[in-house]
């Protein structure tokens, strides 16, 4: 038997954690949690056992378009590597952002029988982005449903000619490499201010030693 677990009024606060960590659940085949490592636990904010055994959407946020676990499941049923990012719901009402890597256990007949999910933090510059599309389809998902949200995404990757998983790979690539180039800037402002420093204190000392010799 399982309990229901009741859901937390949510909060318009991020759950503050150690982003290095992987946050590592295990589920069956319907998605009920049969592992939840320590981060996940400590970041959920729900203790081991009142994770175990429930369905994964115990840290479903209602901010999250349903028409994103849609694309989950399918890609995830059929076996295929899937990168997606989610906001989740603490224990808390708080919330935490995670992009998602996906593993399969499988039988001998190359059946599906465990899913394996391995999530990390999202860098900021990229849940802007997500959310504003994650808004956009919520807000069509209200009025339209899912087969309303469904189009417009599916309209949406056919204009940027992406898959929802190249998308997130593309938000995710050009991020890092935005962060890449401004910690180069920064090291090259570090270097002109220390050949700066360098600079002046050679000469403040070379020219005051030859004032001192004259
Ligand atoms: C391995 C695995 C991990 C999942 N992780 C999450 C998660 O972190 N957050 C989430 O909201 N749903 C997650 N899901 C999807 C949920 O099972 C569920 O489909 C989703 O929360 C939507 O719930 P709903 O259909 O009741 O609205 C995961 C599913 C699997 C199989």
């Amino acid at each position: 038997m399982t309990t229901e677990i009741k859901k937390p009024q949510p909060l318009n606060e991020a759950v503050i954690w150690d982003t290095e960590k992987t946050i590592v659940s295990k589920t069956d085949v319907f998605g009920t949690i049969e592992y939840a490592n320590e981060t996940f636990v400590e970041v959920s904010g729900y203790q081991e056992f009142e994770l175990v055994g429930q369905p994964h959407n115990i840290v479903r946020h209602p901010d999250m378009p349903q028409i994103v676990f849609k694309v989950m499941w399918e890609n995830i049923k059929a076996g295929r590597k899937f990168h997606g990012i989610v906001k989740n719901l603490s224990k808390s009402g708080k919330f935490y952002w995670v992009i998602t890597d996906f593993d399969y256990v499988v039988d001998e007949n190359a059946i599906i029988t465990k899913y394996i999910a391995r999530r990390k933090a999202v860098p900021q510059g990229v849940i802007d982005k997500v959310e504003n599309l994650y808004k956009k389809l919520l807000q069509i998902e209200e009025v339209r449903g899912i087969e309303g949200s469904e189009k417009f995404l599916t309209g949406y990757l056919e204009e940027l000619g992406l898959t929802y998983v190249q998308l997130i790979t593309k938000l995710m690539v050009d991020d890092a490499q935005e962060q890449a180039e401004k910690e180069e800037e920064e090291l090259q402002q570090q270097t002109a201010e220390s050949m700066e420093e360098m600079r002046s204190g050679f000469f403040n000392r070379f020219f005051n030693n030859k004032l001192n010799f004259f």
